[in-house]
């Protein structure tokens, strides 16, 4: 039997668009207000020509929205926002007309609007006469979108209100309710009780208060392993160097300028069960001048003197009782990658190292995707090359793994390598 809360606290917004089975929307707001859900709902026109927005309002118990240029809409909450504030968008039915329209990034009506404006997950329950839904142009749509990562139920095969037989019923309320449930149910957080520590970005080594010494890091790799590890139900704090991205959802940031400044307060997080250094530490430091230095005209330009900056994945990595359980570096190079890399990992004592290939045609420092190759004591394992925020999943994913078997916060001597 279906727990009858399973939905509880989940909101979801209804887009109900014009096709016969649009009154089976109604049937799905009271299976989801039934299992402790909320619904939002948004009626196209074409849909207002099967449903009322009167049935669905007192369905729903929310005012139905259906116009993209509503003045009170805009003013108590913009289109955009209604669908974040949803964890579902959830089209039903969705007509061949309105697949397409998703398909292409249309955007000429609240409903269309609002799909192309989410970043929340979409699930479409397409219904529609079974030539269009067999047409290739339908087929093509239906490809692109779950390409994208749109989720769909159904149709179901049989006798549609046209009298004709195939695919391109909409599917039954109770099997849209049942994905709608499995979509939102919560995420298994393997890590939660666990600390994670992660460095990210560059650090900026003044030479005076103007000027300093920086890198290319964009931080975005070790924001995404951040969030990564979040997802995963880990405590993250999130020691960074200056970057213009934002604190992913629930993870602590610490927000410092230099090495030493990083070092410190990477001390500070600890203890932790795991250590992820992505940073681009800068090598060196200056002892910078108290004031800005000046030029002479005529005179010769200034020498910096360059001192070693402390290699903080080194010290996080020397046994001690501090030491995390799992200490994982990343290391940047530009030729001979998987040597230098492996080189790195005994080198700096961590236990693995995620090395990527930084040249400038790569366009991974920076850049949004990243293609690396996992060091452990196994061996190299190189991943495809794909966007920051995979690379950061499968790491969490292989942390969370290896950190099943320890017990939380247990400090480990390192393998002899
Ligand atoms: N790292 C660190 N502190 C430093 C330098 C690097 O914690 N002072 C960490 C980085 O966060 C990364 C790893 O060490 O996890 C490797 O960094 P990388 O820049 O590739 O190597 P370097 O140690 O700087 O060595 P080299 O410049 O010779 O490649």
């Amino acid at each position: 039997m279906t727990d009858p809360r399973t939905l509880a606290g989940r909101r979801v917004l209804l887009i109900v668009a014009g096709g016969i089975a649009a009154y089976k929307a109604l049937e799905l707001i009271r299976l989801v207000t039934g299992q402790g859900g909320s619904v939002q709902c948004v009626l196209t026109e074409a849909g207002a020509r099967f449903v009322t927005p009167l049935s669905l309002q007192a369905l729903s118990g929310a005012e139905v929205r259906t116009d993209l240029f509503s003045l009170s809409l805009e003013s108590e909450m913009g289109h955009i926002a209604l669908s974040r504030a949803a964890d579902l968008l959830v089209v039903c039915p969705a007509t061949a007309d309105l697949m397409a329209a998703m398909a292409t990034g249309r955007a000429h009506d609240l409903a269309t609007t609002l799909l192309l404006a989410t970043d929340t997950p979409v699930l479409i329950a397409p219904a529609m006469n079974v030539r269009m839904w067999d047409h290739p142009a339908t087929q093509a749509n239906l490809a692109t979108l779950k390409a994208r990562g749109v989720h769909v139920v159904g149709p179901d095969e049989g006798v549609m209100a046209c009298n004709e037989f195939g695919f391109g019923r909409l599917s039954e309320p109770p099997a849209i309710v049942a994905q709608i449930a499995s979509l939102l149910a919560p995420a298994p957080q393997p890590l939660a009780g666990r600390h994670a520590l992660v460095t990210a970005g560059p650090t900026h080594e003044p030479i005076d208060p103007v000027r300093y010494i920086a890198n290319r890091s964009s931080g975005q790799q070790g924001y995404a392993v951040a969030a990564a590890l979040r997802v995963l139900g880990a405590r993250v704090t999130l020691v960074s160097g200056p970057t213009t991205l934002a604190a992913p959802p629930g993870v602590e940031r610490v927000e410092v300028e230099t090495a030493w400044q990083m070092l410190a307060a990477c001390r500070d997080a600890l203890p932790a069960d795991v250590a992820v250094c992505t940073a681009a530490v800068a090598d060196w430091h200056v002892t910078p001048t108290p004031t800005k230095i000046k030029k002479t005209p005529g005179g010769t330009p200034p020498t910096l003197i360059l001192a070693d900056n402390p290699d903080i994945l080194a010290e996080l990595s020397q046994p001690s009782a501090r030491r995390p359980t799992l200490v994982v570096g990343f290391a940047a190079e530009t030729n001979d990658v998987i040597a230098h890399a492996t080189a790195k990992r005994a080198r700096k004592g961590c236990d693995w190292i995620v090395a990527n290939d930084v040249r400038a045609e790569t366009g991974i420092m920076g850049g949004q995707d990243n293609e690396v190759t996992l060091i452990t004591p196994d061996g190299a394992e190189t991943w495809p090359r794909q966007p920051k925020t995979q690379v950061a999943a499968g790491l969490a994913a292989r942390i969370a793994d290896m950190l099943a078997g320890c017990s939380p916060l247990s400090p480990r001597t390192p393998e002899p390598r």
